[in-house]
């Protein structure tokens, strides 16, 4: 596989992403390539896997697209025209679809290709580009940013929180703050406690504004 399909992949992918609002723009793409390229280094991990997976994973995502199965056709189409291997598109897809599974209901990523842009995609989840993304999708689905009258805890399910409307600030508790948990590798989850601590003292500051009397 030559390098020039990893930017010819780029500029496809920019060009598909350039517009997006809904925190799934070319930045987050990029910074989740930069991310997994340093989660693969001194690991038997195949890189150009890795790389393509992350330049590609959310072209499949329902959020920007209606049916995820046209997103994996095309991302098929796309990697066979450059001749990418059988092998090699299958891993992909695969990657991308265990990834796109919502709630932590879906199996296990299976390679260590897959852990490393699965952890990659998580911590930009995370940490200061975390919340701004968590706020702007919010704003995007008109969601508030905080709804004092639903509970906050860490413990809750995510069934629970699905019963109710949501907030920018509940999603911390029902996803975000969970993921350091999930992590695949060591350096990912190193990367994801820290960011998850950044996290817990934004809220800290949060509240103490929120609830503000002098
Ligand atoms: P990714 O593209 O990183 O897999 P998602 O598609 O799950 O992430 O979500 C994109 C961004 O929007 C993430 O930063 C995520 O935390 C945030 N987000 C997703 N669902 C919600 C929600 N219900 N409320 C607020 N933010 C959300
Ligand atoms: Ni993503």
């Amino acid at each position: 596989m030559s390098s020039t399909i990893i930017s010819e992949t780029e500029q496809w992918v920019r060009g598909k992403l350039s517009h997006d609002t809904s925190g799934h723009d070319w930045y987050h793409i990029e910074r989740v390539t930069t991310l997994a390229r340093y989660l693969c280094k001194d690991t038997q991990a195949d890189e150009k896997t890795v790389i393509l997976a992350s330049l590609l994973h959310d072209l499949a995502d329902d959020k920007l697209i209606d049916d995820e199965e046209v997103g994996r056709q095309m991302i098929a189409t796309w990697l066979r025209d450059k001749h990418v291997s059988k092998e090699i598109i299958d891993h992909i897809l695969l990657i991308i679809s265990t990834m796109s599974f919502k709630g932590g209901t879906g199996s296990p990523m299976e390679t260590l290709e897959g852990q490393i842009v699965q952890d990659a995609d998580r911590l930009d989840a995370l940490g200061a580009i975390g919340i701004a993304r968590t706020f702007t999708y919010s704003g995007h689905k008109q969601q508030p940013m905080y709804d004092p009258s639903l509970p906050t805890r860490e413990d809750m399910s995510v069934e629970e929180y699905r019963h109710g409307q949501s907030s920018a600030i509940h999603h911390f508790y029902e996803k975000l703050l969970k993921l350091p948990a999930l992590m695949n590798t060591p350096k990912g989850m190193a990367l994801a406690e820290e960011r998850a601590q950044y996290m817990k003292s934004f809220l800290q500051q949060f509240y103490s504004e929120w609830t503000f009397k002098k």
